[in-house]
């Protein structure tokens, strides 16, 4: 895809394409900035970069996209400028302040992740970009360090304050599994999804955004919580800690509380899905769907709607993922079932659209 944008672009082949998938996160939604655990599944859409060496200064980036119009320019050492190739630009900077000599460089960026749905299109192009420099320039990057790297280059360079998830499952997720991360130690196992169900993705219709600040927001609640609790992070309080959530103000407590339900929902979910037990994993998606809405405040009207009726029409369970304020719903359907199950839903929700599974 990348690469014949960019043969077309610049009139000749790239030396590198690299590729990488989006994601959807099953369970523990906003406990990776807390340390907690998630439990996230790459998904069959994938940002493609390709790229090559070029005449200029170190750091100089060039870059088009399939998705934008315009060539974009980036001169070394300058700040975001907020568009999609600060993602790539940001990469770059990165690498160069670790040290690592980056030549100027063509890139073309192409692929099928919808963006705007809180799949993390933002991830699949942070890593696709590092795994194609790693490849060009020889970096002997692993998994794990492509991950962090493209965390930083969106915290310190992009600067939206994300946590690790994304860039690891995107780093490290494989096909047909779910990765269990936990967040403190980066320890990462692989669970076999369901042979049976579908994971549906409805897009709500009502784009996420996290530059409104509500990400950044509930970050800092998070912290405040700590402070008061006298903690480093939430990850120290387990469920039977709950009661001492008590001395905090009401909203500090349904925050710090969403966080210790969640990350008890990722550990139940694994267990319930390696005893097969799929309808108990359902309630826990359910359940970590309620804890978003009524403790974190981070659902819409529309995925509450969306979450709600999928369960009603059949699902075993369904919360939006994601980073939130719109974006998607998961759902957990019988694959014999799912068609049906959407030829119900459909109706009710006309600004939705299931993109996965998607009809050929
Ligand atoms: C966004 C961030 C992730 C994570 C999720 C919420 O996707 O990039 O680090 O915090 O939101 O779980």
């Amino acid at each position: 895809m990348s690469a014949e944008l960019f043969a077309r672009t610049y009139g000749r082949v790239p030396e590198v394409t690299a590729s990488a998938p989006a994601r959807a996160n099953l369970l523990g939604e906003h406990t990776d900035y807390n340390n907690g655990f998630v439990f996230p599944a790459p998904l069959p859409f994938r940002t493609s970069v390709s790229l090559a060496r070029t005449e200029g200064p170190e750091g100089a980036v060039e870059a088009v996209s399939a998705n934008f119009d315009g060539r974009l320019k980036h001169a070394p050492g300058a700040p975001a400028a907020h568009h999609w190739a600060d993602y790539v630009a940001g990469c770059v900077e990165i690498l160069r302040g670790e040290g690592f000599a980056i030549p100027a460089l063509q890139v073309a960026v192409a692929g099928d992740v919808p963006m705007g749905a809180g799949i993390s299109s933002s991830a699949a192009l942070e890593v696709a970009t590092m795994r194609a420099l790693n490849h060009l320039l020889g970096l002997g990057l692993d998994g794990r360090r492509i991950a962090t790297l493209g965390q930083k280059a969106e915290n310190q360079f992009v600067g939206m304050p994300c946590g690790i998830m994304d860039q690891m499952v995107s780093s490290l997720g494989e096909p047909g599994q779910a990765l269990f991360l936990d967040t403190m130690t980066l320890a990462t196992e692989l669970v076999p999804l369901p042979a049976n169900y579908i994971i549906a993705i409805v897009h709500s219709g009502v784009a996420h955004r996290l530059v409104d600040g509500g990400y950044k927001q509930r970050r800092q609640q998070c912290e405040e919580a700590c402070a008061l609790l006298g903690i480093s992070s939430l990850r120290e309080l387990g469920v039977s800690d709950l009661p001492r959530l008590e001395a905090l103000p009401d909203i500090l407590r349904r925050r710090a509380r969403h966080i210790i339900n969640d990350n008890q929902y990722v550990l139940d979910g694994i267990a319930a899905l390696k005893a097969k037990d799929y309808k108990r994993f359902g309630e826990l998606m359910s359940l970590s769907h309620l804890s978003e809405k009524d403790d974190y405040g981070i659902t819409i009207e529309e995925t509450d709607r969306l979450a709600e009726d999928a369960v009603t029409f059949g699902a075993l369970g369904a919360r939006q993922t994601g980073g939130g304020f719109g974006g998607c719903v998961l759902a957990l359907v019988a694959a014999d079932r799912a068609e049906a199950w959407w030829a119900a839903m459909a109706p009710r929700h006309p600004l939705a659209r299931l993109i996965y599974p998607v009809a050929n």
